[in-house]
């Protein structure tokens, strides 16, 4: 059996295990979607964000680019915010990172490894910002799991300076936003920073006409 074909014959096995347990399942699921939560992760394979948070489908929206970026000129990127926040109603964005993430430790290197480089600028830039508390610490993992951490705060930052989110919690008091950082080596998931709807953010970045 071909590599791929065992992906089509477990995608059975999970669909009849599914009605078997929940005949209802996907009459269910086919008519709506209500998710809480959207999720901005890693695209890596080892960060899973259904099984790594137990949910179930149709428990979160998720949007994976390489380091979890939130760039203001990603039209994928806002386009799932946008659908997220102004349709689903989500009450949570999660921006999750993960320990050990080769986009952050390619970022903090000076080699070029072709066109991934115009997105891992947006990492050297926060290293830049941060450069002295990073380059404080003793050992390189040290260096990529802070920058990892500092990356998801920026992240943070940047979805509150859109207007998607500042318009949602002018009007609506929601979404909370919320940073964290999964680690590889025990699958736990590190709370590192969060902004309830209506923080206080920079007055540069706030619209005052929404
Ligand atoms: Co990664």
């Amino acid at each position: 059996m071909k590599a791929y074909e065992k992906l089509l014959t477990e995608n059975k096995a999970w669909a009849n295990e599914q009605v078997r347990t929940d005949p209802e399942f996907f009459t269910r699921l086919s008519d709506l979607q209500t998710p809480d939560f959207l999720w901005i992760g890693c695209s890596d394979s080892r960060v899973p964000a259904d099984k790594i948070t137990g949910t179930q489908p149709g428990e979160i929206f998720v949007h994976r680019n390489i380091a979890n970026l939130v760039v203001n000129t990603d039209i994928n990127l806002l386009s799932v915010l946008q659908y997220a926040v102004e349709v689903l109603k989500v009450k949570h964005v999660i921006v999750c990172g993960h320990y050990g993430c080769g986009g952050i430790r390619a970022a903090m290197t000076q080699h070029h490894f072709g066109i991934i480089n115009h997105w891992l600028k947006n990492i050297k830039d926060i290293y830049r910002l941060h450069r002295e508390e990073v380059d404080d610490l003793p050992s390189e993992e040290e260096r990529v799991n802070r920058l990892t951490e500092l990356n998801v705060q920026e992240q943070i930052f940047n979805l509150a300076k859109t207007s998607i989110i500042q318009k949602a919690w002018k009007e609506e008091k929601r979404p909370h936003l919320h940073g964290w950082v999964y680690g590889l080596n025990d699958g736990i998931i590190k709370p590192v920073c969060e902004m309830n709807a209506g923080s206080h953010i920079d007055p540069l970045y706030e619209y005052d006409n929404l």
